[in-house]
């Protein structure tokens, strides 16, 4: 309750900005063939774990490179963390990381707005399936349970699988991106390499650092770094 005026400003202001944004028709299109898989790289985590508002060494205070809200957005989804609903059955992501500054303080209360294709590259566009919205913590941290999404074409053409993502700290502007997955990511028997490399929205300062693979569950980190005046 403690945010709820708060967030209904900023969840206002969040609706505004993207109705200003330049939309370009972006058709998902479904692509074929599917087959989860495992992978392997380290766990992350750690840093989630530390004293509230510390300094993390593991921010470099770089803004995260900001990119196209593409038209698919939709206001007013559920807060959530946990995206799994039924009829999802992807590859299982367990993303978590933490909001800074640029002096690479954690940011409570910031919030986020995730919003994916499924395992078939398709949107949820009649309802709110893999789309919601939550706020960090005390310690600035987040967590969101979802699923690889898959690739799709579109007008910007094949475009490499990607998490649509909108963030913003208290009172601060807003930072639309997109989260990429690592080239050797194995999900659906796609090559994500070439999906990546083909793709030319792709920020390879926008890949989520994946964590070990539990039979084709994986477990990734991401950190944002935002500007929190405009
Ligand atoms: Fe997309």
């Amino acid at each position: 309750m403690r945010y709820d005026k708060e967030k209904g400003s900023r969840r206002a202001f969040i609706k505004t900005t993207s109705a200003g944004v330049t939309s370009v028709a972006l058709a998902a299109t479904v692509a074929a063939s599917a087959g989860p898989e495992a992978a392997v790289t380290e766990a992350p985590k750690a840093r989630r774990e530390g004293p509230p508002l510390a300094v993390t060494p593991a921010c470099s205070g770089h803004e995260t490179p900001a990119s196209i809200e593409g038209p698919l957005f939709k206001p007013d989804s559920p807060e959530r963390s946990d995206l799994i609903t039924p009829g999802i059955r992807g590859v299982r992501l367990d993303l978590g990381g933490v909001v800074y500054d640029t002096a690479c303080k954690p940011l409570p209360g910031t919030l986020l707005e995730f919003w994916q294709c499924d395992q078939n590259g398709d949107y949820d566009t009649s309802g709110f399936s893999l789309r919601g919205h939550q706020y960090t913590n005390s310690r600035g941290a987040f967590q969101l349970r979802t699923i690889i999404p898959r690739d799709y074409w579109g007008r910007w053409g094949q475009r490499a699988p990607h998490i649509h993502t909108q963030v913003q700290a208290p009172g601060g502007p807003v930072l639309i991106t997109q989260l990429y997955f690592p080239d050797d990511t194995e999900a659906y028997g796609r090559d994500f390499a070439a999906l990546n490399a083909a793709d030319r929205l792709l920020n390879r300062a926008c890949v989520i650092g994946l964590g070990a693979s539990d039979n084709g569950h994986y477990t990734g980190t991401f950190d944002f770094v935002l500007k929190t005046t405009a």
